[in-house]
């Protein structure tokens, strides 16, 4: 899977083989300075025995707040679409490539900030541990910041969205663009942009049916 950011083993090696261990120890880390300025660690959420497991890149406000990923805006779409291409959430595991919210503060409100590259790195650990214990056959990374985190490289969505790619022996993998990507389109694309994106999660109802 993705590289390890550091020698010998991280704090998520020494966590222990369960997720729950997994998340406890999460909820301490402070493997970069994202902790400080965000309310909590939000790991992971799903079946353990999940045949799938969607990567995003990070919290967002309402997802920081809540401590559960994927509750926001961007969220809610995801579940729709998932919805739409005939997969239950309930069935799947939803987990982040960076476990803090990183943001700005423009006056009152907390402006999301993308990752740089050594949070990125540091945070590895918990998705690379999440990915061992889960097991999924299928990994979709919602945008380039999971795809880079899975794949361990730059890797552009347009050229490798719409297939399965084979990451691992039995883990196939799909990229696609993250739902914040569709929420931002002009208003005249929106439509379209959605359905190619239902169209990429049908690839993975084969997976999510058994
Ligand atoms: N965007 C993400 O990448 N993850 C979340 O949990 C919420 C928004």
């Amino acid at each position: 899977m993705s590289t390890k950011p550091k020698p010998g083993p991280t704090t998520a090696d020494q966590a222990g083989n369960t997720l729950p261990a997994l998340r406890k120890a999460a909820a301490h880390c402070r493997d970069c300075p994202l902790w400080e300025h965000a309310t909590q660690t939000v790991f992971g959420e799903g079946p353990a025995a999940a045949r799938i497991m969607l990567v995003g890149e990070q919290p967002g406000d309402q997802e920081d707040t809540a401590g559960k990923p994927f509750v926001g805006p961007a969220g809610r779409l995801l579940d729709r679409a998932l919805t739409d291409a005939g997969i239950s959430r309930e069935h799947v595991y939803v987990t982040n490539a960076v476990k803090h919210f990183k943001f700005e503060l423009r006056g009152k409100r907390r402006l999301h900030k993308t990752p740089a590259q050594a949070e990125l790195a540091a945070c590895l650990e918990w998705l690379d541990r999440e990915i061992e214990i889960v097991a999924p056959e299928l990994i979709v990374a919602l945008g380039a910041t999971a795809s880079r985190a899975v794949t361990g490289r730059a890797t552009p969505i347009g050229a490798n969205r719409g297939r399965l790619i084979e990451h691992a022996p039995g883990v196939s993998l799909l990229i696609t663009v993250h739902p914040s990507f569709l929420l931002r389109v002009p208003p005249e694309d929106k439509e379209q942009e959605y359905g190619k994106f239902v169209a990429d999660l049908k690839l993975v109802v084969p997976s999510a049916k058994g």
